[in-house]
């Protein structure tokens, strides 16, 4: 008998049936599952009322999220996991339930994933050419209910006290800029996105009361002019959406736009500079083969090089979100 370890189809099989996976994810949410267990619905009768679904129903769906480790049964009465606790029960401060179901709508399209793959046409703007305001304000319902929590862990990671205006590139719903202004009275702040995003945001601005603070810009990042008196450039979570010579293009319009001595913050989905993973930047690269983008997975030393070559100073990597964000920082020089 050799010594080598045999090999099987398990994590295969695992893998291809992912999907079903995400689905019974995304099914929980819909039916609110989560929020029935936290109220204390605890057994599959409990939970087929509450969801309005049949007992056999309900066994079905809460057996696969116990198998996936968000639900457990520990005193023989269900129990949410922690993370599903925080962020997938509706009415919680945290609840992520929008930005969980995020990607839903691109369901049928990774289905024909194939097909995509072998399309040779690129656009720059990719999935928001021809935006309208209506899909631009589903769409940031989703990122804000993510990036209202990133933004306060910037607001946490970052020292603002020194500063006075950002630039929030492709700042969305103003997640960003408004737990800045909230945070310090003395900052202000422009939310600088494509012109239907503008409207949804300045809607964000107003629910907030940040709108003597923050403003709103619609313009694309990648040609129109930038505003020039600020001394923080934020650019979150648009790396994969661009080329490399894109990204390195923003990256240098950013640099020439601040102010001398100011400081910029890529906060992005990095791959490590094997290309060995991390998975979710892969996929999020992968994605713009469906939004028929330029877009792929940067690594982090694709990051270092944009700054280095528009002429940042003091260039640093953080751990934003460990094994999902990186921020990338560097300083104009006075
Ligand atoms: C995933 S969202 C991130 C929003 C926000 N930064 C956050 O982290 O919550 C990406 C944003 O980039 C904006 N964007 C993409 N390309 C852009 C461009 N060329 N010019 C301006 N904004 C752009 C999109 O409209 C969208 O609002």
């Amino acid at each position: 008998m050799s010594d080598a370890k045999r090999v099987d189809t398990v994590r295969l099989q695992n893998i291809a049936m992912g999907f079903w996976e995400s689905s019974a994810l995304m099914s929980g949410i819909e039916l609110g599952l989560f929020t029935a267990i936290s109220n204390g619905a605890g057994t599959d009768i409990e939970l087929a009322s509450a969801l309005n679904i049949t007992p056999l129903n309900a066994e079905r769906l809460v057996t696969v999220c116990m198998a996936m480790n968000l639900v457990t049964k520990p005193q023989g009465r269900f129990e949410n996991a922690a993370d599903v606790e925080r962020f997938l029960v509706e009415g919680k401060p945290g609840y992520a339930g929008p930005w969980m179901l995020f990607t839903k709508p691109r369901w049928d399209k990774f289905g024909k994933l194939s097909d995509y793959l072998r399309n040779k046409d690129e656009a720059v703007l990719g999935q928001y050419d021809g935006l309208t305001v209506e899909a631009a304000r589903r769409m940031h319902q989703a990122t804000s209910s993510i990036g209202m929590g990133a933004g306060r862990r910037f607001v946490r990671q970052v020292d603002l006290s020194n500063r006075t205006k950002i630039l929030d590139l492709g700042g969305g719903s103003g997640a960003y800029s408004i737990n800045a202004a909230k945070e310090h009275e003395h900052i202000n702040a422009v939310v600088f996105d494509l012109p239907p995003v503008a409207v949804v945001a300045r809607e964000y601005i107003v629910e907030h009361d940040v709108g003597d603070q923050v403003e709103a810009i619609g313009g694309d990042f990648t040609k129109d002019d930038l505003p020039t008196d600020c001394d923080v450039a934020i650019m979150a979570s648009n790396l994969p959406l661009y080329s490399r010579p894109i990204i390195a293009k923003v990256i240098q319009r950013a640099f020439d736009a601040l102010l001398p001595g100011g400081e910029m913050h890529l906060i992005g989905e990095t791959l490590d500079n094997d290309l060995s993973g991390p998975i979710g930047p892969a996929l999020w690269g992968m994605a713009e083969a469906i939004n028929g983008s330029t877009g792929l997975a940067h690594t982090e030393a694709d990051c270092l090089s944009y700054f280095e070559k528009a002429g940042f100073t003091n260039i640093d990597v953080h751990e934003f979100v460990a094994g999902t964000l990186s921020r990338i920082t560097g300083t104009k020089p006075a």
